[in-house]
């Protein structure tokens, strides 16, 4: 693969958007597909809807939107959803109790779909228990001849407090992501880490945690930064 300096990607960044600015009029660009697109999405995996772990993710997929015109995102919300790790190990539901795994299932394995982040609040310094039951099930995809290979990966953690146990909810969730040959990211410049890590407690939530939110930009322009170089092409 052609090493590309970040240098060379921004430069090529705005030379595509550049380019669509000249086929594309501004307000039709939402709705025309741009050539070549590629697909980001976000996963929230809190029991409650629209909080700070949806509203960092928002955050995080507007950054890597901002990449390049050929990103395109969707945050899917586990919220509400019933998921159970149970059905990994073969153990089958009761009789008549639903199963929302099944439909997530084309959209993570459609080939499209470039980058998957995935966001989980930190509870007792890990994961969710609705985190842990989707990676358990996404056993599925394993088996399917490994559908979220080579797919990019990165974690947002968000915690009540500042050092929460975000950084070792990330290790953890990424163990997870290791097992399905999926390309592990952390956030980039301006100071590398693991992947982002926020804090829900300040005042006015966790678009007020300044430092969470870079380390969230960061990490939604790093998985789109290499998610284009994966999917190569212009
Ligand atoms: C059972 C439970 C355990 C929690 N444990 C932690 C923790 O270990 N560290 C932390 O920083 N916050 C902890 N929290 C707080 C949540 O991480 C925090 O409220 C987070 O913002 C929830 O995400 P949400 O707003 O997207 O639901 C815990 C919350 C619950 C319900």
């Amino acid at each position: 693969m052609q090493s590309v300096t970040r240098r060379d990607f921004v430069r090529n960044s705005v030379a595509a958007g550049a380019a669509a600015a000249t086929v594309v009029a501004p307000a039709a660009a939402e709705s025309v597909p741009h050539e070549g697109a590629i697909k980001i999405v976000a996963i929230s995996c809190s029991p409650r809807k629209g909080k700070s772990t949806a509203t960092a993710l928002g955050v995080c997929l507007q950054a890597a939107k901002e990449v390049s015109p050929r990103i395109e995102t969707e945050l899917v919300e586990l919220a509400g959803l019933r998921i159970d790790g149970n059905i990994a190990a073969g153990v089958p539901l009761a009789q008549g109790e639903p199963d929302d795994f099944p439909p997530l299932v084309p959209n993570l394995a459609d080939p499209r779909v470039r980058g998957i982040i995935l966001g989980t609040p930190v509870y007792f310094g890990n994961m969710s228990s609705l985190c842990r039951a989707f990676l358990e099930r996404c056993i599925v995809l394993y088996q399917d001849k490994f559908a979220l290979r080579n797919k990019v990966a990165g974690v947002v953690a968000v915690g009540g407090t500042r050092n929460g146990g975000q950084e070792v909810t990330i290790q953890s969730v990424q163990i997870s992501l290791f097992c399905n040959e999926m390309i592990l990211v952390g956030n980039g410049r301006p100071s590398p880490r693991h992947g982002a890590t926020v804090w829900s407690g300040a005042e006015g939530g966790v678009l007020k945690d300044e430092i969470g939110l870079t380390t969230v930009k960061a990490l939604g322009r790093r998985v789109a930064e290499v998610a284009l170089l994966v999917a190569g092409g212009h």
